[in-house]
């Protein structure tokens, strides 16, 4: 397919954006800035017209006041009190309903077909559901009844954006699927993952398919092993009951990190497009291990952050344990790191354990991802016992000081020879003089241009929960570590450590 602008695709899809949870956090602290500097960089078609659909009484100048002060809060580097707010916020037109209310739903398709013809959005529409995943069936339900689901006309295009949590396990995830397809084609459907609009994420396709240096060697015969982290100093900001339900696992674990371990693990696509890359997506997530409740005790750990200090700027600053968080059960046994051993069976990955953790209340936060070659023989070097060769690595910086660098020997400079690991560092900051944006804009953007590349399938988001979901119940059934098991500040258990020992024998299961 020749290759089209991204500026031209998005010009050619005028729409509505129907937005449910307009009022909450999410809309506040992302949807809202990422859509209002699309439209500073002329990313946002001529025809568009930003609907919210929520059940608080306001109107138009007190919601379009609440959403600049939530730019002015959250993304204080965009102008929020110029004349290209007045002009992005004339495009914001607020409709009043409960989301199970179908008089509602009624009302909202009126004021659709007469905001049409004022915006001349062609009858496309956007339905971004950013509510709690309790509404979601309530607003998909009456999205089929009121024929919201449907073009009104040939040529029209409805489309439906639904935030995480995709599901709570491999049972519910299935059953959103199944009541999504009754009412939307999956063509439809774009399930959002925010870790995939990150710059840093898509760079792995490029990284390992468009260098001849990295893709023969991105194999059993040359790594070792591939370690992937995610790390948040974070605690539960106030979301203890959220977290509560959720844990690390549900968070983080089972989207996000399982995400960027398709990327680096997945054979080449056929193309470019959509299917084409998810495509060899489900093949990875298909081909990792399934764990028998035997096998959880062996290969991974969990834990629970207590009382601890974590850095905040010059100084340290004393933090509360994960069980005197508000909203915490103060006997919970909800994890806050997790850490796993992943096999992949298949012809290019058999043998190489992927290590994946994710953890809050850690020291830093970081993604990243470490790809650790195979030693070089040491027949030269260690004969005359100049100590141990490290192995090459490959890092791949996700967030934040967004990068690559790659670790390779070199001989220090004098008369001995003596040789020393050091870096070469590729970082997008510098090597790029533009700012990257956040991934909610390019997700947007990818939405209204009807590309779902970076958007996870039914299948997709299934194959990874039935991953997971067998590793929460062994851990739900089997007894729980003696928790908190890390202090705050700490890089998570000292288990977590052992893991990546080969022979590794976990707490025991019964
Ligand atoms: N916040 C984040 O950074 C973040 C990040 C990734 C994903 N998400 C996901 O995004 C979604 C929203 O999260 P959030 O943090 O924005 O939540 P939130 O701050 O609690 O906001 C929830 C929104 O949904 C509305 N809502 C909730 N229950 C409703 C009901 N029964 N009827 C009508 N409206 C209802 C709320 O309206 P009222 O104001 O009227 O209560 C509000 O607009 C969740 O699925 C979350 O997992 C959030």
């Amino acid at each position: 397919m020749p290759y089209r602008s991204v500026f031209a695709d998005v010009a050619k899809n005028p729409c509505a954006f129907v937005l449910f949870g307009a009022t909450g956090d999410l809309t506040r602290r992302k949807i809202v800035p990422a859509l209002f500097d699309l439209s500073l960089q002329k990313l946002l078609p001529e025809g568009f017209v930003i609907v919210p659909f929520a059940r608080r009484d306001k109107d138009d100048a007190t919601y379009r006041s609440d959403l600049q002060a939530a730019l002015r809060e959250f993304a204080p580097h965009l102008p929020a009190d110029g004349p290209e707010w007045e002009e992005f916020a004339r495009h914001i037109t607020y409709v009043r309903s409960e989301l199970n209310d179908l008089q509602g739903y009624d009302h909202l398709k009126k004021r659709l077909a007469e905001l049409d013809k004022e915006y001349h959005f062609q009858g496309n529409c956007i339905f971004y559901l950013a509510t709690p995943p309790e509404n979601f069936d309530e607003i998909i339900t009456c999205l089929g009844q009121s024929g919201l689901n449907k073009p009104d006309r040939a040529g029209a295009w409805r489309r439906i954006i639904v935030e995480k949590p995709f599901g709570y396990d491999l049972e519910s995830a299935r059953r959103l699927n199944t009541d999504l397809g009754k009412v939307f084609d999956e063509s439809q459907i774009f399930r959002i993952d925010h870790y995939l609009g990150k710059e840093t994420v898509q760079n792995i396709l490029v990284l390992r398919f468009a260098n001849s240096i990295f893709e023969p060697l991105f194999n059993k015969n040359y790594i070792d092993r591939i370690e992937i982290t995610v790390a948040e100093t974070l605690g539960v900001e106030g979301r203890g009951n959220y977290f509560e339900r959720s844990g690390i696992t549900r968070d983080i674990v089972q989207n996000h990190a399982l995400q960027v371990l398709t990327l680096v693990a997945m054979e080449p696509p056929m193309t470019l497009s959509a299917d084409a890359i998810r495509d060899e997506k489900v093949k990875v997530l298909q081909s990792i291990r399934r764990f028998t409740p035997q096998e959880v005790a062996r290969h991974t750990v969990r834990g629970q952050y207590g009382a601890g200090s974590i850095a905040s700027g010059e100084n340290e600053e004393a933090v509360p344990g994960y069980r005197e968080e508000a909203g915490v059960d103060p006997r919970s046994e909800t994890e806050t790191f997790a850490a796993f051993r992943f096999s992949i069976d298949n012809w290019r990955w058999a043998g190489v354990p992927f290590y994946v953790q994710a953890g809050k209340r850690m020291p830093k936060r970081l993604t990243e991802v470490h790809v650790y070659f195979k030693p070089a023989p040491e027949v030269l070097f260690a004969r005359l016992s100049y100590g141990q060769l490290q192995p090459n690595k490959l890092s791949l910086r996700i967030q934040p000081d967004e990068g690559a660098s790659l670790q390779i020997s070199s001989k220090t400079p004098g008369p001995e020879m003596h040789i020393q690991p050091v870096e070469m560092n590729f970082k997008y900051g510098s090597a790029f003089d533009v700012p990257i944006r956040d991934a909610y804009e390019r997700l947007i953007v990818d939405a209204i241009r009807g590309d779902a590349s970076l958007f996870a399938r039914n299948d997709e988001v299934e194959a990874a929960w039935s991953l997971i979901t067998p590793i929460l119940e062994a851990w739900r059934d089997y007894s729980c570590p003696i928790f908190p098991n890390y202090a705050a500040g700490s890089w998570g258990p000292e288990d977590a450590r052992d893991l990546t020992c080969r022979g590794y024998v976990g707490y025991s299961a019964p």
